[in-house]
């Protein structure tokens, strides 16, 4: 089956600048190239739960500007169900400043604009649409008391909820915690949240173990290239598993954290095991790192298909 996964989050428009590295504070650097391209956490797990074979709703905020227009009409393109998607009068849409250096690293400031008047009322006013979901997939880059109103309607209404906790900007408290069903921080995030520093597996089984004392259930941390380590809400301190991730040429990173959270909620929408979801995820998350661009990177189901050895939903 196809089940409905629903994005409650931001759309921003990216601005990437590639240069041979970052600026210094104060230096004027001559870059390589600039490109408009749409983004935004919600938005990037949205179109990746699309292309990766879930029925999509989103729930967001644009401006009524040229920027607002062109991520939604390209959520559309992908069949995703914008009815959720208000235009805010008066805000502009919400923007990323990137810069991708010749390593593929990026360094992001994004400014919420629109993104940032994602109001709980709006939110209430589909919950409807929640409730047909599956999975309901959130992320930080909209007002907390927005998205803490999000999970729990939710999770009243009986789906399964996912947290993609970034960007984090302080601790998040046992109430939150234990809305989530699934904590899917990256490495920053869940040494961040946790205390503990996370450089390996190792020590993202402490960061996880950690957060299931706060509160938290199953704890999904992001590795990068290292892959993923899963600590299920059944497992002790000692439990878990390390997923590597597979080796591939990178060229830009940004969109590698969403592409795998839309493919791991695409894949348990389609009532797929977590652990076959995480599989999937991760090989969806490899592809988009080899392309550049947010949303442009992400991944079709047919193109994981492909790959061996992969479970597909
Ligand atoms: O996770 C990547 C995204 O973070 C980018 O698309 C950018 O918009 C920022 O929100
Ligand atoms: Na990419």
């Amino acid at each position: 089956g196809h089940g409905r996964v629903v994005v409650i989050g931001s759309l921003n428009m990216d601005l990437v600048v590639r240069a041979a590295r970052m600026p210094h504070p104060g230096e004027t650097l001559v870059g390589e190239s600039f490109a408009q391209v749409p983004g935004g956490k919600g938005g990037n797990q949205a179109v990746a739960a699309a292309r990766l074979g879930a029925q999509v709703s989103m729930i967001g905020r644009v401006g009524n500007d040229a920027n607002g227009n062109q991520l939604k009409q390209g959520l559309e393109k992908e069949g995703i169900d914008c009815t959720g998607v208000s235009g805010d009068p008066h805000l502009p849409t919400g923007v990323a400043v990137i810069t991708v250096d010749d390593a593929s690293q990026n360094a992001i400031v994004i400014v919420a604009g629109s993104n940032g008047a994602l109001t709980s009322e709006a939110v209430a006013e589909h919950e409807q649409t929640i409730a047909q979901a599956a999975v309901v997939v959130c992320q930080l880059e909209s007002p907390g008391e927005t998205v803490f109103e999000a999970m729990q309607i939710a999770r009243r209404n009986g789906c399964v909820v996912v947290l993609n906790p970034a960007p984090v900007t302080g601790p998040l408290t046992r109430a939150w915690l234990e809305t989530v069903d699934f904590l899917i921080p990256n490495e920053i995030e869940a040494a961040e949240l946790s205390g503990v520093k996370v450089v390996s597996p190792e020590t993202a089984r402490a960061a996880a173990w950690a957060l299931r004392e706060q509160g938290a259930r199953h704890v999904i941390v992001t590795l990068g290239a290292q892959g993923v380590f899963v600590l299920g809400a059944d497992e002790g301190r000692e439990g878990g598993r390390h997923y590597p991730a597979r080796r591939v040429e990178a060229i830009d990173t940004t969109a590698a954290g969403d592409t795998f959270v839309g493919g791991f909620c695409a894949a348990l929408a389609a009532g797929r095991a977590s652990d076959d979801a995480v599989r999937f995820g991760l090989a969806a998350a490899a592809l988009s790192v080899t392309r550049a661009g947010a949303q442009p990177s992400i991944p079709y189901l047919h193109e994981i298909e492909s790959s061996p050895g992969v479970p597909v939903p």
